[in-house]
């Protein structure tokens, strides 16, 4: 067929919500454009089909990648900067340039046409192509200056990578009606200056442009722009909401939610490990000592849990016929996870009440054995085994829970379940780090389809372009995940929620 009409994201956005507040401006959008660099011309040294091809002068195309794909959608990112350009080191600036997509279902006759083209200069790219046919397979070429863009990172970089075969195929939605959609975004850190530090202080950490607005809190509104937009059931905030839950932060992360809605109606959160109670003495400028000591512990002060849910409490909430859990899965003094006997029994309580209930389960901390062997930071940083293996035993006897999603670890990953088989183990990429989005789940009678969206405001896609340096660059290698985990269809008989 032939592709339909075209938008970028951006046009979503304006003047929604909370993002009113706290966008920089259009100006932003070229923030990092070296000064006084004019229009690149086309270099065929720029299509040079290995992870060398940067090391030349002239404009590089690169850091290409597929981050969605609907049934009838595909987004494409990609960053131009000046050569010769590394792939991995310190910030890289980008340098602005127009945007083009040539896309056609594969196998059809003649070069791919153009079907999107924008002249407006940026340096990072996202291009949505719509009215797409599901279950499709398409041919594409993202391009600036006239040249091809390629992957940079080695995740998009494999052989079956849609990135370097140019080649994605748009999904095929679940079978049955559609009955709602939900919204999940994680990992917010509000009150963070410091990007991707992994232990005391290292590495260099990513820091936003002078004079730009805190990138945690401009990422959240304009995920909460898009998702306003795209009109949602439900919103789930799943952790680290803050980065070390000082009052000033639980403060401004509930004022940014409030701009989007009730808390308890239109929105629900859990707790992440940054969001853990603290003592005075762990951070004296924080202002915790101006919060009452929580019980059962010496010193620890708990401003997150007064303004929102008290520590180690799950609750549910329904959407329609969906029941929603949320588990407050963090440890008291440590970025690990935990989930202590009372509210397990809260939990088994929950699920005997309506075992065969659809119910979608939200923790911070993953809680699979894959999830604990397979993260940077090793099982002690994920949901300890024994805890593991009591919530997913307790999933066996409830089979109407079909997905948990955590966040935490930053990156987008399914692992395999452990005893709970029946559950879809999902860890969503984060909402202020690099991939720099939020999930969108959309349910209907005979499964769901997830889709994780780059946040795409001007401000946002600057920062983006900046966390893509986290870590020297090997952040993203580790926190994009592939297409394929990002975007997926389950068929699953959901039909009580018809
Ligand atoms: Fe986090
Ligand atoms: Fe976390």
């Amino acid at each position: 067929m032939t592709p339909g009409p075209l938008s970028r994201r951006s046009l979503l956005l304006g003047g929604l919500g909370a993002a009113a507040t706290l966008t920089a401006g259009a100006g932003a959008a070229r923030a990092l454009t070296p000064e006084g660099s004019g229009p690149f011309g086309g270099s065929s040294a720029g299509s040079a089909d290995h992870l060398l091809s940067g090391l030349h002068e002239g404009l590089v195309v690169t850091d290409l990648e597929v981050v969605t794909v609907t049934d009838t959608s595909i987004t494409f990112s990609w960053a131009t900067y000046p050569g010769p350009h590394p792939f991995y080191g310190t910030v890289a600036p980008t340098v602005a340039t127009d945007a083009e997509v040539r896309l056609a279902p594969a196998g059809a006759p003649g070069p791919l046409p153009v079907v999107h083209h924008d002249d407006e200069p940026r340096g990072f790219h996202l291009v949505t192509v719509e009215g797409l046919a599901p279950g499709t397979e398409y041919a594409f070429e993202c391009r600036s200056g006239g040249i091809a863009a390629r992957p940079g990172l080695m995740s998009t970089h494999q052989m079956w990578s849609p990135e370097r075969t140019g080649r994605v195929t748009t999904l095929t939605p679940p079978p049955g009606a559609p009955v709602g959609r939900i919204a999940v975004i994680n990992d917010v850190h509000i009150g963070e200056e410091r990007h991707g530090i992994l232990v005391a202080g290292m590495p260099t950490p990513i820091v936003q442009a002078e004079g730009l607005p805190p990138f945690p809190d401009l990422m959240l509104a304009g995920a909460l722009a898009e998702i306003r937009a795209r009109g949602v059931d439900r919103l789930l905030v799943n952790g680290d909401t803050t980065d070390e839950a000082r009052p000033a932060e639980v403060a401004r992360f509930v004022e940014i939610m409030n701009g989007y809605g009730a808390h308890g109606v239109d929105w629900h959160v859990t707790r992440g490990n940054h969001d853990r109670p603290h003592t005075p003495s762990s951070d004296p400028a924080a202002g915790y000592e101006r919060h009452a000591v929580l019980p059962g512990t010496a010193d620890h002060r708990d401003p997150w849990g007064e303004a929102l849910v008290p520590r180690q409490q799950m609750w549910t909430t329904r959407v329609g016929g969906l029941r929603i859990m949320g588990i407050d899965s963090t440890h008291l003094d440590a970025s690990g996870g935990m989930i202590e006997p009372h509210q397990h029994e809260a939990i088994e309580a929950e699920l005997a009440t309506d075992p065969h209930r659809p119910t979608l389960v939200l923790a911070h901390h993953p809680v699979t054995r894959e999830a604990a062997f397979t993260n940077a930071a090793g099982p002690s940083f994920v949901v300890p085994q024994h805890d593991a293996d009591r919530l997913q035993s307790a999933f066996t006897r409830a089979p109407g829970v079909f997905l948990m999603a955590a966040g935490h670890t930053h990156r987008a990953k399914r692992t395999a379940p452990d005893a709970a088989r029946g559950v879809d183990f999902v860890e969503f990429g984060s909402c202020a780090g690099y991939p720099g989005g939020y999930t969108i789940i959309s349910l209907h009678t005979g499964g769901y389809m997830v889709n994780f969206h780059r946040t795409g405001t001007p401000e946002a896609l600057d920062w983006s372009a900046r966390s893509r340096w986290a870590a020297y660059g090997l952040n993203p290698e580790y926190t994009l995940g592939t297409t394929a985990h990002r975007n997926y269809v389950v068929h699953r008989d959901l039909a009580a929620l018809g």
